[in-house]
């Protein structure tokens, strides 16, 4: 941990309430005490992840699936999808409600969030006392996938640094895409005949965005790994971290941020033809890959065994949740979906002690439930199915 900062308690969801969320018509669930760890057992399609799915939407950004808002309705549900919970933050009690609305039968585009019954303009409030960390298996291939997925989940994780980060990705992208559309299209005004001042002002908002998410990238992976470094030995492999973008590279060497704008817009302004040709912009941080490497093995992560990514996987999430423990004096909300069924007992025994000792309260699902044994003083446990959440006792 940094010098200087220092946990005050962690985030604990004490009441959980979903409507038309999903499987669940309603459903409301109590947790009575502050046990570091929630299990949720039942068979496959019973409503786990969904419930999980539910508390990633107390962050910011698109949830722990990234689906349209409209899907989370549940099918054949009259109004849209709300999800309330009442949260303990370090002592203090904090009612969110976040879903859509209806209004004559017009269901909103954006979510809406209220924050102790208050609305607030935009869910990126949702980051700034608390982070809600999530480990799926969707998250399995990552090491074995296209940058593309890389990059989502680095700047998802950058999120819980800079709240503003994917707003200005997006505005990256919409610029972009804008320059795509103006030097490919034939007719007038457009490709060869695209204005130059235009092109030029796009491109210099471009890199303006760009450095903006570069920044961030690199100041948060750079944190990441001071927390990465302190995982030494232990059965979760310390993982190393590296920035594979033109723009990260640059300001990483020390290039002033102004100056590696101006560098991006040049770049962008020579490559005008080679884009044209090629429907799409060759340079940018559109194209960023997150590099990791098993650092004991000095491996990358794709040419490490299947068990072995598991393991690097979990040690990027798990100083994910230190770092943000850091940072907010707050342990954060943990979301781990099926991460225990891979694991062997030892593994598992070591992951369980790491997640409750965070400081914060750490979901986790499981088909069955003798993955959780011996967790009765540390967990609450709740079999799913039915649309229902219901407390198990073992
Ligand atoms: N919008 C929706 N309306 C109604 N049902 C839905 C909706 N979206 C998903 N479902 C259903 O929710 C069910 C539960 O899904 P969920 O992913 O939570 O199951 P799970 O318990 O995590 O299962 P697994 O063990 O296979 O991961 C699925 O059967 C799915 O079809
Ligand atoms: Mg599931």
């Amino acid at each position: 941990m940094p010098d200087g900062a220092s946990v005050l308690g962690g985030v604990f969801v004490s009441t959980l309430t979903l409507t038309d969320f999903r499987s669940y018509e309603r459903m409301r669930i109590d947790l009575a005490g502050a046990k570091p760890l929630v299990v949720l057992t039942g068979p496959n399609g019973a409503g786990k992840t969904n419930v999980l799915e539910a508390l990633s939407y107390l962050a910011p950004g698109r949830g722990l699936r990234r689906a349209a808002l409209g899907e989370v309705t549940r099918l054949g549900a009259e109004g849209p999808w709300a999800v309330a919970a009442t949260l303990n933050v370090a002592g203090e009690s904090v009612r969110v409600g976040t879903g859509l609305t209806a209004e004559g039968g017009v269901v909103s585009d954006r979510r809406v969030v209220r924050l102790d019954g208050v609305s607030v303009a935009n869910s990126n409030m949702l980051g700034d006392r608390w982070s809600v960390v999530w480990l799926t298996p969707q998250m399995d291939r990552l090491f074995l996938e296209g940058p593309s997925s890389r990059r989502r989940f680095l700047d998802r994780l950058v999120l819980g640094l800079y709240p503003d980060h994917s707003r200005q990705v997006g505005a990256y992208e919409r610029v972009m895409r804008e320059r795509n559309r103006l030097l490919g299209d034939k007719g007038p005004g457009k490709g060869r005949d695209a204005d130059p001042a235009w092109l030029s002002a796009l491109e210099a908002r471009m890199a303006e965005h760009a450095v903006a998410v570069a920044v961030a990238r690199l100041d948060f992976a750079g944190q990441l790994a001071g927390q990465l470094a302190e995982a030494t030995g232990g059965p979760f492999p310390r993982a190393e971290l590296a920035l594979d973008g033109w723009l990260e590279q640059k300001l990483a060497e020390g290039t002033p941020a102004s100056d590696a704008e101006a560098a991006l817009k040049n770049r962008l302004q020579a490559s005008r033809r080679r884009d044209a040709a090629a429907g799409r912009a060759g340079e940018g941080v559109h194209k960023t890959d997150l590099v990791v490497t098993h650092a004991p093995k000095a491996m990358r992560a794709d040419l490490c065994s299947t068990g072995e990514q598991k393991a690097l996987l979990i040690a990027l999430i798990l100083a994910n949740a230190r770092l943000q423990a850091a940072l907010k004096g707050l342990a954060p909300l943990l979301l781990m979906d099926e991460v225990a069924a891979h694991l062997d007992t030892d593994r598992r025994a070591a992951l369980f002690d790491a997640l409750a000792g965070l400081g914060g309260q750490c979901w986790l699902t499981g088909t069955d439930r003798a993955l959780f044994d011996g967790l009765e003083d540390r967990a609450e446990f709740f079999d799913v199915g039915d649309g229902k959440l219901l407390p198990s006792h073992g």
